[in-house]
């Protein structure tokens, strides 16, 4: 088992907080929410009943194990199951112990972004199922895409749960796909979650939780700015607004600023004005049906096979192959 770490990944950090903040209207990347605090805040947001998707995703992938293992076997000469944007594992473990059991001859390869994700999960891996083959990587998504052309001996299957394309508005999303799509073989298969539009109260309530667990996540990348960059953002005069377009299906997360601020990021050697009521735009959650994601495949170069669905229809897994 191995960890490899990007030490560039703090010069992109660094590079895109100064680029986003200095903008109008200012802007920061959701993918930087995912430090050691993020990860548990995330947790507990995966804990929470109003955040549905992982439950419904659970669901789909504890009722269809064997239908979904069957699929993407590969009885002559195994495979690789790689997985971008691993997480903790929860949902992916129920299939990797389906495969375990039934002699697939697999490797499991988890990314993430962040580091305390993957040495968690390739920890509780080596203790839960000791026999199986892991080979975890740090790494964001369109960095590790190019290295996933090397996994081209036998068939590869790409999983990325949790609706995390998501995070990308769609022309990104088409690129995204486009470029996994570009790594695969005709037999290779791309396993991937799309939250579904559904009651828009549903969905907001999802982001916007009474007890603040969202607040504080999406706050985190504010208190990361300040230990990591030396800032003095003042978190408490930040308000967490979440909207829901159900038109675009694009639920958006913001943090305003309460009152007038300066703030100053040392090692970024930025001096920041806030006017009250000013913005930062932190995260777009999109929310897809079945036009859309077709539409999106169809862009990309891909086809859907197959998907499958929670008894509510909140959410599906679509499967796909290059076209
Ligand atoms: C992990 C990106 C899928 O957008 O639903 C949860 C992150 N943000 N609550 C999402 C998140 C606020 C989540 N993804």
């Amino acid at each position: 088992m191995t960890t490899k770490i990007k030490p560039q990944q703090n010069t992109m950090f660094k590079k895109e907080v100064t680029e986003g903040l200095t903008s109008f209207p200012k802007y920061l990347s959701s993918k930087y929410f995912y430090d050691k605090k993020g990860d548990k805040l995330f947790q507990d947001i995966m804990d929470m009943p109003s955040y549905y998707l992982t439950g419904c995703e659970f669901e789909i992938i504890l009722n269809n194990t064997s239908v979904i293992g069957e699929l993407i076997r590969d009885r002559k000469n195994g495979l690789d199951l790689i997985e971008l944007g691993a997480g903790d594992g929860k949902k992916t473990k129920v299939l990797l112990k389906y495969m375990d059991e039934n002699d697939f001859n697999f490797v499991y390869k988890p990314i993430d972004i962040s580091e305390n994700a993957v040495e968690l999960l390739s920890n509780n891996l080596a203790q839960e199922m000791p026999t199986l083959n892991v080979d975890a990587e740090v790494g964001e998504y369109f960095e590790v895409l190019e290295r996933l052309k090397g996994f081209n001996k036998r068939k590869k299957v790409i999983m990325v749960l949790g609706s995390n394309i998501g995070n990308l508005p769609h022309p990104k999303a088409i690129d995204f796909l486009t470029k996994l799509k570009d790594t695969m073989l005709p037999d290779d298969l791309l396993f991937m979650g799309f939250d579904q539009k559904k009651n828009p109260q549903t969905i907001l309530e999802a982001y916007n939780d009474e007890s603040g667990i969202t607040e504080a996540f999406n706050k985190n990348i504010l208190t990361r700015i300040n230990r990591e960059f030396d800032g003095n953002f003042e978190i408490e005069n930040f308000k967490h607004w979440e909207v829901y377009d159900p038109e675009t299906g694009t639920a958006k997360s913001f943090l305003v600023a309460t009152k007038e601020m300066k703030v100053t990021i040392e090692k970024l050697q930025l001096k920041l004005n806030f006017d009250q009521w000013e913005t930062i735009h932190t995260e777009i959650s999109q929310k897809y049906d079945d036009k859309i994601v077709s539409w999106l495949a169809e862009e990309a170069g891909l086809e859907i096979e197959t998907f499958f669905a929670d008894d509510k229809g909140y959410y599906k897994n679509y499967v796909f192959r290059k076209a």
